[in-house]
């Protein structure tokens, strides 16, 4: 695909070396018996599902997640045959949907599984991951009965195979190990409950596969690292191995004019410039994602800082020039500009949320260009596709 495939001004680049690395990095820092499961729910964090799904399996994970159904359908329709995971509820008529498509669902509770059962009918095996609560208070099984109850269930149909069983920490990235290890030793308890132990063990995110690498059975579901970001500021210094920032939100200049002291920009007329200054006009707004938070927080233009003057429209933003700059100058709104860089822990910090949520939250409408060896490989704009 050509670049010329969105006809507007801004786009995310997405660095698949960065992805590359980061799950080669993961696989060699576990021990043999573990490997990586890539977590690409929520449309890859934003980054691109089945681009990230490929590079991550091409750099040995071996199992993908996601949080829906439809997540593991649409990578299904991408071409992606490896197995795929659905973390997250699916509704009992939809089993037959995860049968056809050999899709491995998540169970933890005895009464959906022969509702689902009584409700389709399918021809293909399907397998399951049995979810424990160990205190993230979620998802997840809890009772030893009812885990009896499931397991019955699932000996007693040829279609169904138990193949892994699993749990999610609440307090994996932060320092204080005491409630993780507390939610620890009742997985292994939990997992004891199980006459016949399954094929896949898991129960680790990036946080305890950076951190307990030793504890996290046979797969860690790596997100948060595999896209180069930290679990937390609190455990930033505790990565064992250097990780590489996939994401970046570049722009240009649309607009580029002086205005006169005292001079207004923006609805609201919040801003009143303080002198005759240059001022640009970025083509982003919060229909994007790009927050109304982010009023008076920086970007990068001509390699230096920037701030964005005046409210954050729906598809544009102003910022202040150092100096008069041409239309279609650079924009950098996440990422490297010379030797600045805006990284997406601080423009988490200034929306006052953590990094996960800032790639998820640039929409659908930013068009995606995926990069290898620095050169395009893929655009992606969902906008043009739907019409
Ligand atoms: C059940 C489950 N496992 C694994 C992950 C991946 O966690 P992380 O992105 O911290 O690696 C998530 C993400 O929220 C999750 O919900």
């Amino acid at each position: 695909m050509e670049i010329s495939s969105f006809y507007r001004d801004s786009w995310v680049e997405i660095d698949l070396d960065c992805i590359y690395k980061n799950v080669r990095s993961m696989k060699h820092f576990l021990p043999e018996t573990s490997g990586v499961m890539a977590v690409v729910k929520a449309n890859a964090y934003g980054h691109g599902d089945a681009m990230v799904a490929n590079v991550a399996l091409e750099a040995g994970a071996t199992y993908l997640a996601v949080a829906f159904l439809d997540e593991a359908l649409s990578l299904r329709q991408q071409n992606i045959q490896a197995p795929i995971l659905v973390l997250g509820a699916v509704r009992p008529e939809d089993l037959k949907i995860a049968a056809e498509n050999n899709i491995t669902l998540t169970v933890f509770q005895a009464d959906w599984l022969k509702e689902a059962r009584e409700r389709s009918s399918f021809k293909e095996p399907v397998s399951f991951h049995l979810k424990f609560d160990t205190g993230m208070g979620r998802l997840g099984i809890k009772d030893q009965t009812e885990v009896n109850e499931l397991l019955n269930m699932i000996e007693e149909d040829d279609q169904l195979t138990l193949e892994g069983a699993y749990t999610h920490f609440a307090t994996a990235d932060e320092l204080d190990t005491t409630y993780f290890n507390h939610q620890y030793e009742r997985f292994v308890e939990m997992v004891e409950w199980l006459p016949v132990r399954p094929k896949i063990i898991h129960c680790g995110n990036s946080a305890t596969g950076f951190r307990f690498p030793e504890k996290v059975f046979n797969y860690v579901r790596f997100g948060i690292g595999m896209y180069g970001l930290t679990p937390s500021l609190e455990i930033k210094n505790d990565i064992p191995f250097q990780l590489h920032e996939a994401f970046s939100l570049q722009s240009r200049l649309v607009h580029v004019k002086k205005i006169k002291k005292g001079e207004n920009i923006s609805y609201g007329a919040t801003y009143t410039a303080p002198t005759d200054e240059w001022v640009g006009t970025v083509p982003v707004g919060y229909a994007d994602g790009w927050s109304r938070k982010l009023q008076d927080s920086e970007v990068l233009v001509a390699g230096t800082r920037c701030p964005i003057i005046g409210r954050v429209c729906m598809d544009q933003f102003m910022v202040r020039l150092p100096y008069e700059l041409a239309r279609g100058e650079k924009v950098t709104l996440i990422g490297f500009q010379g030797d600045n860089n805006i990284g997406i822990d601080e423009v988490a910090k200034n929306l006052d949320t953590i990094n996960y949520e800032v790639p998820c939250l640039i929409s659908y409408r930013v068009p995606r260009i995926f990069l290898r060896n620095k050169s395009i490989i893929e655009v992606r704009n969902p906008v043009l596709v739907n019409h």
